[in-house]
């Protein structure tokens, strides 16, 4: 094998790699803006531990204490009563017309923070 082909091959075995976990990664990192997006506008208004949210009652992101005994039923079945309502929460359908995705993304972002919640997933 001539050098020249060798020095193409060897670039190519590293780049192609580095190209597919750089993807990977950035893939990664814009789902992560993207729910921390979703959070930011459909959740923090009560969930950030803020006026509103000692007022409601809601449990605050990243706070294990609060979310104790919560979501014990499962992640799916958290995003089934936060989108569509249940003893626990408003329908964020019905009251400020989210769809899953949205609620989905929120919810993804609430877990990531909150050690507890991490289980459940
Ligand atoms: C208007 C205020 C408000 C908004 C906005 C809100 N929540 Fe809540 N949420 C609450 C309150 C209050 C509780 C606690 C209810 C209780 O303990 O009875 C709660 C509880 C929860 C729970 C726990 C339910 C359980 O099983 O105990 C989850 C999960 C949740 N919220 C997710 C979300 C997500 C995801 C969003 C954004 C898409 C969101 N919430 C937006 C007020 C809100």
């Amino acid at each position: 094998m001539n050098i020249k082909k060798s020095i193409s091959k060897a670039i190519k075995l590293g780049i192609i790699p580095l190209l597919i976990v750089s993807s990977i990664y950035s893939n990664r990192v814009l789902a992560d803006v993207e729910e921390q997006k979703a959070f930011k506008s459909a959740c923090s208004a009560c969930h950030n531990g803020g006026i509103r949210g000692f007022i409601s009652g809601a449990p605050k992101i990243g706070s294990d204490k609060a979310w104790k005994g919560r979501m014990t039923k499962g992640f799916e079945q958290a995003i089934d009563d936060v989108l569509n309502g249940s003893e626990n929460h408003i329908s964020m359908k019905k009251e400020k017309g989210l769809d899953e995705t949205s609620v989905r993304a929120g919810l993804n972002y609430i877990v990531e923070k909150t050690k507890t919640l991490q289980a459940i997933k």
